[in-house]
């Protein structure tokens, strides 16, 4: 059902109220509203999560696990008590499962450089997605590189459905990690993971699932995904930049050496030598980024409250009415999956006539902010035989009168470039 004003009630968010929260959708940009269908690669920010900030630095600002005094009392907990609500929002049997780092980025490279650097021999292999982001592709190559391993590939068709049967054959006896997008950024695909997970686990490799565009959209429980590791920025999910998770068994966890050294992630230390601290602040070396945890704390009660179902149902509803009113132009193509069920709310699409950084530009002279370019997924974009796309996502602010504002914006630029 749409109301009056366009938002969808019948997923059972409340958009008006929703929007009223966030006051930078009350910018006008170029004298337009603002229509932000860019949050794939950033979404924006509630009072709440903003107000979480200040009060922490107005209220409690100190350093954790230091201090006997009553602010670093009050820092550590509230700094343990977000590590906990981010356990429970993925599911995670122990909250100590729960590293902090700067992003998904970092969360990846931790674990190539420890458990996968532990692990990895000439000869293994290390197995991705041919749809991967950059930051899912280069820690891998590196390591292979440096390891004398093989970085092996599996498809997807050419509407970005992976190819289960080629997958279950590249993952084989020698295959050590496999490390797969629970949701493309470019194609919205959402894999299968727990299919995946227990390939990976018959032939005894573990599975990392980069998590950066599906814990912000849907339920996501790392139980019954069967995965080891998974990755997500707080950013994307309403969160403060700077922050991240990484989630990992904790079995996994206690045998991997650290990522970095320095203060609160040892032991003990002497001239000589030193040990490590229990998890998971043996992953957390020197001051971490405390008011940012509180940030995300409080994103995940935004989250939580709204209910991840009515997140996902929304979007859905979304995706499946923009894809039909884009399609409806007629001079634009979408990439991915063509069946909206099978995505996420993230359309990267190419216009068959207008450059994707020319219709950025002037959509955002109407207001509205895409992304163009290669969404830091050059190998996918490229296999699409072009170097740039434009991509529009949407998040639980979104309308589907701003789906019409982005198809009219189109239309206008259109008329502007055949003029
Ligand atoms: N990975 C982010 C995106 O897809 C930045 O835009």
């Amino acid at each position: 059902m749409i109301d009056s004003t366009g938002n969808t009630v019948s997923t059972g968010l409340n958009v008006n109220s929703i929007r009223a929260d966030f006051p930078i959708l009350q910018r006008k940009i170029h004298g337009q509203n603002l229509v932000y269908l860019d949050n794939a690669a950033t979404t924006q920010k509630p009072n709440q999560v903003i107000k979480s900030l200040t009060d922490y630095y107005e209220q409690t600002n100190a350093n954790v696990h230091r201090g006997v005094h009553t602010l670093s009392i009050e820092a550590t907990d509230g700094y343990e008590l977000a590590r906990s609500k981010v356990a429970d929002f993925i599911n995670a049997p122990r909250s100590e499962e729960i590293i902090w780092t700067r992003n998904t980025s970092e969360s990846l490279n931790l674990v190539a450089a420890t458990w996968a650097e532990n692990n990895v021999v000439a000869g293994d292999n290390i197995v991705i997605t041919a749809m991967e982001h950059h930051s899912n592709i280069v820690p891998w190559q590196q390591l292979a590189f440096k390891k004398g391993a093989e970085l092996r590939y599996f498809a997807h068709n050419s509407d970005g459905i992976i190819d289960l049967e080629h997958a279950m054959t590249v993952i084989d006896e020698r295959t050590k990690i496999l490390s797969v997008t629970h949701m493309s950024n470019v194609l919205g695909t959402v894999n299968p993971i727990s299919e995946l997970a227990g390939r990976a686990h018959d032939v005894g490799a573990v599975i990392m699932v980069d998590a950066a565009q599906s814990v912000p959209h849907m339920p996501v429980d790392v139980q019954d995904l069967d995965a080891d590791f998974l990755a997500f920025s707080a950013h994307k999910m309403l969160g403060p930049t700077g922050i991240g998770v990484l989630w990992g068994k904790v079995s996994l966890l206690e045998d991997m050496p650290p990522y970095m050294f320095g203060g609160d992630m040892i032991l003990e230390v002497t001239y000589e030598d030193a040990n490590w601290n229990d998890l998971p602040y043996k992953f957390e070396a020197g001051t971490p980024n405390i008011a940012d945890a509180f940030g995300t704390g409080a994103a995940v009660d935004y989250l939580s409250r709204l209910g991840m179902k009515n997140v996902w149902r929304h979007e859905q509803d979304l995706t499946a009415y923009a894809m039909e009113r884009i399609l409806s132009l007629d001079t634009v193509k979408i990439l991915g999956p063509k069946d909206p069920s099978m995505r996420g709310g993230v359309i990267s699409f190419i216009h068959d006539s207008i450059h994707p950084h020319d219709l950025g530009t002037a959509l955002d002279q109407q207001g509205i902010a895409i992304r163009t370019g290669h969404h830091c997924a050059m190998p996918l974009v490229r296999s699409y035989d072009v170097v740039a796309a434009a991509r529009a996502s949407f998040y639980i602010y979104n309308t589907k009168s701003e789906v019409d504002a982005l198809v009219n914006g189109i239309s206008e630029t259109e008329g502007y470039f055949n003029r």
